[in-house]
């Protein structure tokens, strides 16, 4: 199986719907934007990355359907567009960022006529670097893992979060297939279960050994000596390394701080918001509480309760032993040492 999140061949554009994984490979075929805008948000399609490249697909398609060719009413079109597209979902700053990316070319071009083409083509290129990225993360933080032992990983972060590879999984996959004696837990990562229905379907592609847990299970592995390493993702990292993941993963940087066990985040520059000065400027998405109360459209929790469900939350730049680019390895401090890899641009 090789499966991507997102495929285009330059005819057809096609989203794995993730919300019906592992169960059924199902396909969202569209070049409408509003439908990628709901696929979105639904996390049909989802991970930092992919959710960039998804909305830089958004948009070159709006933008070749806006039905006027004179140039101020066209580009007020395509500017609510971009903002529509890139406030799908708040924390992840990958989407802003593509979104920012096109724009700046469509400004830059005085025949609208070209734009449709040219926003394609930047999409495209958004894809193909996204994936060049995921690789270079995977050989730079392969080298940080042990040659023999236990790590974690939390929410999903393969090939289905990104335009391939991934960023934790594939600094995972890098190393296993480099010939460490790895084994991966697997966090279930409650409530939308990503870890057990995405990344367990993944590592059992690759053939990988793993063993899904709870995520309350990872303090007990972890004291059991069970655990070397921790690897995750990053949907934001702020310029002081600050770093928004899927929710529980600030509970595992403590954990792991305790047990004295390294903690990594793996993210490709598109994920770091180098102006952004801390963790508390991230905005951070509050989805429906029923996502709480029920799993899967079953109902879990009595009627009539509050619930609370941020989809993410901030690790303090202090309890991350590094974070993994594709640049290579940054290491505290992070506001120096970010901004000195990162200042001139990313991408
Ligand atoms: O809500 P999701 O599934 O989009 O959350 C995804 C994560 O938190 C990932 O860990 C992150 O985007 C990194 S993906 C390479």
């Amino acid at each position: 199986m090789h499966m991507r999140a997102i495929e285009w061949d330059g005819k057809e554009f096609r989203l794995l719907d993730q919300t019906k994984l592992p169960k059924t490979v199902e396909y969202i075929s569209t070049d409408d934007y509003r439908t990628i805008i709901l696929a979105i948000k639904r996390l049909s399609v989802r991970g930092a990355p992919a959710i960039g490249i998804a909305a830089a697909f958004a948009l070159a398609f709006a933008s070749g359907k806006i039905d006027t060719g004179e140039q101020s009413a066209y580009f007020k079109e395509l500017e609510k567009i971009a903002q529509e597209i890139g406030s799908a979902r708040p924390t992840a700053v990958n989407l802003r960022w593509a979104v920012d990316r096109l724009m700046k070319h469509a400004r830059s071009v005085e025949d609208v006529s070209t734009i449709p083409g040219i926003l394609l083509a930047e999409a495209e290129r958004i894809r193909d670097e996204d994936i060049h990225m995921c690789r270079q993360i995977g050989i730079h933080g392969a080298e940080l893992l042990p040659e023999t032992g236990g790590v974690i990983t939390h929410c999903n972060t393969g090939a289905l979060a990104t335009g391939d590879y991934g960023t934790a999984q594939s600094v995972i996959v890098t190393a296993i297939k480099q010939g460490k004696d790895l084994h991966v837990y697997v966090d279930e990562t409650r409530p939308l279960l990503q870890g057990a229905r995405l990344t367990m379907y993944e590592l059992s592609a690759h053939n990988i050994d793993a063993t899904l847990i709870t995520d309350n299970t990872a303090a007990f592995v972890m004291k059991q000596g069970k655990v070397h390493a921790v690897v995750t993702g990053a949907d934001r990292i702020a310029g002081n390394g600050d770093t928004a993941n899927k929710i529980g993963t600030y509970g595992l940087a403590v954990l792991a701080k305790s047990h004295a066990i390294p903690f990594y985040i793996a993210a490709p520059s598109s994920t770091i918001d180098i102006d952004c000065p801390d963790g508390d400027s991230i905005p951070i998405e509050e989805r429906d509480p029923r996502e709480v109360t029920h799993v899967f459209d079953v109902q879990i929790a009595p009627d009539n309760i509050h619930a609370y469900a941020p989809a993410f939350d901030i690790t303090p730049g202090a309890l991350i032993t590094a974070i993994i680019t594709e640049h290579g390895i940054v290491k505290p401090p992070y506001k120096d040492n970010l901004k000195s890899m990162f200042k001139g641009g990313k991408g």
